[in-house]
C-alpha cells in the first residue's frame, strides 16, 4: 500500500477529482483531537483542498481545528473568525469581498502570504455563491516543457489596486490612491517551494510581468491564468450549511462566484501563518 492509500484510508478520505479535492469523512472529534493534524497536512498539500460535509464546527471548534494545522493567524483588526458576507453590519469592509470574485490567493501582499484557510458556510445564497478553487501544482507540472522554460525566472507586479478595476472598473481618484496604499510587490511567476515542488503564481493582483511589453505581459498572464483554471484543475464548492471547506493557500487560487448580494451568504473563515515566502 502506498503512504497516499495510507492516508486516504486513514482518513476515511475520497478523491473529488483526478487532480483536485477529496472528502474527509472523520467525526469533529477525532478532528479535533488533533491526532490526523499531520495525514491532513500532508493530504492537503498533495489535494489542495479538504472538504468537509457538515461538520457544523462552532466558531469555537473552528478555531480549535484551525490550530491543529498551524499557527493561528487573526485578522488585521483582531477577529479570530471573519464574517465573509457583504451584509456591513456583519462586516464594515465587505467593499474588499468584491474583489474575492475573481481568482486570487489570500495574503500575497503579505510577506509571508496565508498556509491553510477554512470556511464554514452559515447563510446559503439564494442562488450563485460557490467558491470555485483550481490547483496551482498541478497547472505548473501539466504545463508544457516549452512553456515552463519560456516562464521561468520572469517576475510579476501584484497590487490590490490592480483588483479594483475588476469590480470598479471607473474608480474615484480618492479610491485609487486608497487602494495603492495598501502597496505592491513583485512576485516570481513560479513559487519555488522548500518542499521542491512548484506551483503558478497568478491571480486578479497580477498586474504586468516585469520587463516585458505590456502587450506580451497581458497575453501572458490571461493564458497562464485559462490554463491553470481549465476544468481539470478546478474544484466548485456548492455549500449546504455546516460544511467547512479547508485550502493550501500556497497551492491553490480560489474565488467566490457571483451570488445576490443582498441574500445575507454568510461564511466564517480562519487561518494559519504561512511557513514560506514566495520565492
Ligand atoms: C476568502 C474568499 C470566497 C467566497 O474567504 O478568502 O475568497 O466564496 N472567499 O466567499
Ligand atoms: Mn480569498
Amino acid at each position: 500500500m502506498t503512504t497516499a492509500t495510507a492516508t486516504l484510508e486513514a482518513l476515511h478520505a475520497t478523491d473529488i477529482s483526478l487532480l483536485i479535492g477529496s472528502k474527509v469523512h472523520l467525526d469533529k472529534a477525532a478532528l479535533l483531537s488533533g491526532e490526523y493534524a499531520a495525514d491532513l497536512r500532508e493530504l492537503l498539500e498533495r489535494r489542495g483542498v479538504i472538504v468537509f460535509p457538515q461538520i457544523n464546527f462552532s466558531d469555537e471548534e473552528q478555531i480549535a481545528f484551525t490550530r491543529t494545522m498551524g499557527r493561528f493567524l487573526t485578522e488585521m483588526e483582531g477577529q479570530e473568525v471573519y464574517n465573509i458576507t457583504l451584509d456591513k453590519s456583519l462586516n464594515q469592509k465587505s467593499e474588499y469581498l468584491k474583489g474575492s470574485l475573481y481568482w486570487h490567493a489570500d495574503g500575497t501582499m503579505n510577506k509571508v502570504p496565508i498556509g491553510v484557510a477554512i470556511l464554514t458556510s452559515k447563510v446559503l445564497p439564494t442562488w450563485g455563491g460557490n467558491t470555485e478553487f483550481c490547483n496551482t501544482y498541478a497547472a505548473y507540472d501539466l504545463l508544457p516543457e516549452e512553456e515552463k522554460k519560456q516562464i521561468e525566472g520572469l517576475r510579476a507586479m501584484h497590487s490590490a489596486w490592480t483588483s479594483l478595476f475588476y469590480y470598479e472598473p471607473e474608480p474615484s481618484y480618492a479610491k485609487l490612491e486608497e487602494m495603492i496604499r495598501i502597496g505592491e510587490v513583485e512576485l516570481p511567476l513560479v513559487w519555488k517551494h522548500r518542499s521542491g515542488r512548484k506551483s503558478l503564481v497568478l491571480g486578479c493582483t497580477a498586474h504586468h510581468v516585469i520587463d516585458m511589453n505590456p502587450t506580451q505581459s497581458t497575453r501572458l498572464l490571461v493564458r497562464l491564468r485559462d490554463w491553470a483554471t481549465q476544468p481539470r484543475f478546478v474544484y466548485s464548492h456548492e455549500w449546504s450549511v455546516g460544511d467547512a471547506v479547508m485550502w493550501d493557500n500556497t497551492g491553490t487560487m480560489h474565488r467566490a462566484m457571483p451570488y445576490d448580494p443582498d441574500c445575507g451568504r454568510l461564511l466564517h473563515r480562519t487561518k494559519t501563518e504561512g511557513e514560506e515566502p514566495i520565492v
